[in-house]
Formats: structure tokens, sequence, C-alpha cells
């Protein structure tokens, strides 16, 4: 049973097909790298999963079942997250609270209901515990690397029991020590049983941790192979269109 199938799924704005006719399946716990040139359509790929845009054709299936999203909570009420590089992150709020943004914790006194921070704060303790990332609970994300950033992002993933995290280009603008620590979260998930799509133009990021490697060219998907039997070379020339498909 695959975590994600998608079929012939197509997206339009007016006259730019920035999709057309998909179909891709990805089990649990796999690793899909998703690569393509600028504009190549990975980020609207990764929005109509995610409850942004409704495809303008075909169907989507989450294990199997038929899914229909109109807002990004219907996508993750589904079981997906998706971890963007800076956004849906409050600068302003420590690490604990954006792990449990829209999810907090609450105790009561008597017939009050407040904010239990201080288990919020225990629970984002023991994910990043799991994570074996050094982000402390009270930590400002303002103040926060890119690779802790994410780590934050990844914590919420696990809070939600996600099946699928989508990654939009997580290691674009990051340090090299971080972007290692971000190919780690990624392969965490993953022997997890949860099902990964990392979108990145980054050629050795990609071939570290995908297991298939997907290749999208003005809006097509030319090729979505074992990463064991593809490499960088022909990556790119699907990616150029050197070479029409594989
Ligand atoms: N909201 C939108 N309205 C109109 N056109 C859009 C919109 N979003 C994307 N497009 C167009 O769809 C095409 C695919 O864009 P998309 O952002 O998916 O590319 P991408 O592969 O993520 O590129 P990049 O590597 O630059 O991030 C482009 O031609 C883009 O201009
Ligand atoms: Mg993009």
């Amino acid at each position: 049973m695959s975590a994600l199938r998608l079929e012939g799924v197509s997206k339009h704005f007016g006259a730019i097909h920035a999709l057309s006719d998909v179909s891709l399946s990805i089990e649990p716990g796999e690793v899909i790298g998703l690569m393509g040139d600028n504009g190549a359509g990975k980020s609207t790929l990764v929005k109509v999963i995610a409850g942004n845009f409704a495809p303008s054709a075909g169907e989507i299936f989450i294990s199997d079942t038929r899914v229909e999203f109109h807002k990004p909570l219907d996508a993750q009420r589904a079981g997906i997250e998706v971890v963007y590089q800076d956004l849906a992150i409050c600068d302003n709020l420590s690490a604990a609270a954006n792990v449990f943004l829209g999810r907090e914790l609450t105790r009561r006194i008597g017939p009050i209901q407040i904010l239990d921070y201080a288990r919020m704060r225990i629970r984002a303790g023991e994910l990043f515990a799991r994570l074996k990332s050094e982000t402390r609970p009270r930590d400002l994300v303002k103040r926060m690397s890119g690779g802790q950033r994410q780590a934050v992002a990844i914590a919420r993933a696990l809070l939600s029991d996600a099946k699928i995290v989508l990654m939009d280009e997580p290691t674009a603008a990051i340090s090299v020590r971080q972007v290692a620590e971000v190919l780690n979260l990624i392969r965490y998930l993953s022997d997890h049983g949860i099902a990964v799509v990392l979108v990145s133009h980054r050629m050795p990021d990609v071939f570290q941790v995908a297991d298939r490697i997907a290749v999208l060219r003005r809006g097509r998907l030319v090729a979505s192979k074992r990463a064991a039997d593809s490499s960088p070379e022909e990556v790119t020339g699907l990616i150029t269109g050197a070479i029409e498909f594989a």
C-alpha cells in the first residue's frame, strides 16, 4: 500500500501548464528526491499535495483512499506535513511554542483552561532529543540557524504523527554542517516509516538520502527511478532535456 499516490495530476494557472498529467507513488519510509529546473513545477506539486492548490485534473490517494483537499488543514489532518525553509515558523516564539503551534496543550484550573507551557516544553525537549538536535525548547526561533529551524519543523511532523513529509529546498540556504544535520533528520523520518518528498537543486544531497529520484521538466514527470540505478549525470540530462526520458 503506497503512502501517497498521484494519478494524472495537472495544474494550470491560466495558460501556464505548471503540472501536466503527473502520476507518482511513494511507499511508507521512502525518500523521493524531486528535481527539476526553475519553473519545472516542483513547488506546485508540493502545494497540490499539501492542499494549497486544488489540482485542475487528476486524483490523489493517501494509503489507497482518494482524498480531496480544500485547504492545508485538510492535508495536515490526512497526515501530510510540509517543512519550508523559514515559512510557517513564528520567529518571535520559542522552539516549544512552534512545535505546538495550533495544537497547544492545555490544563484546567477549576473552570479555567490555560496553556500548559511546562508540559509543552517537556514534550518538545523529548522530541528534540529523539532527533538528536541541539535545539532547546526555550530557544527563540529568531536566533536559530536554518538547520535548527528545520528540527523544529520536523518535531512538529513527529508530534502530528505525519505519514508524509514534504520538504521544499530545505538545504538551499544553510551551512554545510547544517545540511548534514537535515539529511540525518530525513533518514530518521524514513527509518520511522514516514515517506519524504525532498525538493532540491543540490545533486549531492539528493543522492545521499533519496531512494528514488523523480524529475519534472516543464510540468511533466520525465523520470522516476531508483537512485541506485541513476547518476548525477543522467539526472542533469533529464533536467535540461538532453535526455528525453528515463
Ligand atoms: N500561484 C501561481 N500563479 C501563476 N503561476 C504560477 C503560480 N505558481 C507557480 N506558477 C507558475 O508555474 C510554473 C511552475 O512553478 P513552480 O514554482 O512550481 O516551479 P519550481 O519547479 O518550484 O521552480 P523553482 O526551482 O524556481 O522553485 C512556473 O511557470 C510558475 O511561474
Ligand atoms: Mg520551487
